[in-house]
């Protein structure tokens, strides 16, 4: 296990269609090896999810926090899902804030599908098929979106909401005793 570098915004490789993956090259050593550190990443920066793009590899692969709904294949929480498909499975959006690992100390507010359902395949190569809502529903359409190169801020409601992280919490009301 490792931990990767993440790219920040202005990488290419945060702005490429990504490539899908192989059922073989699911199950092999390199694709596998991929998850583990990605999930080692993720939860060292403290991240809802991580896509491969964001660690320089250009595949259809996102690893998330899975809330509530453990599987066999999670690890600490943190569900791999291997050529993701998401299908909005609503009318209605939800508006909220979201920052991410390759925009550090960042957060700007973004409309997303209030639920949508998720399919591809988990690290065993058996089939994901989920409908998720609210936060959730955020995090899935965040990841999968860095899979065709879309970063949140391509879909700010206004480039005005953008802030930083000390500020944003300030904005909030939270104590922020950092620097
Ligand atoms: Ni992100």
């Amino acid at each position: 296990m490792a931990i990767l570098k993440v790219a920040r915004m202005g990488n290419p490789c945060l702005r490429q269609v990504c490539t899908p993956y192989t059922p073989e090259e699911i199950l092999g050593g390199e694709a596998q090896r991929l998850v583990d550190d990605m999930i080692e990443t993720a939860l060292e920066y403290d991240g809802a999810g991580l896509a491969a793009p964001q660690v320089h590899v250009t595949r259809r692969l996102v690893v998330m926090e899975w809330a509530g709904r453990k599987r066999k294949s999670d690890t600490h929480g943190l569900l791999p899902v291997f050529n993701p498909v998401v299908t909005p499975m609503t009318d209605k959006t939800l508006v909220h804030y979201e920052g991410c690992l390759s925009l550090p100390d960042l957060r700007g507010e973004v409309t997303r599908w209030s639920k949508v359902r998720i399919e591809g395949f988990d690290r065993e190569g058996k089939p994901i098929d989920e409908t998720v809502q609210g936060f959730q529903a955020a995090v899935v359409q965040h990841e999968c979106d860095h899979l065709d190169g879309i970063l949140y801020v391509d879909r700010l409601t206004s480039v005005k909401s953008l802030s930083f992280l000390k500020e944003f919490l300030r904005e909030q009301g939270y104590d922020d005793d950092s620097d």
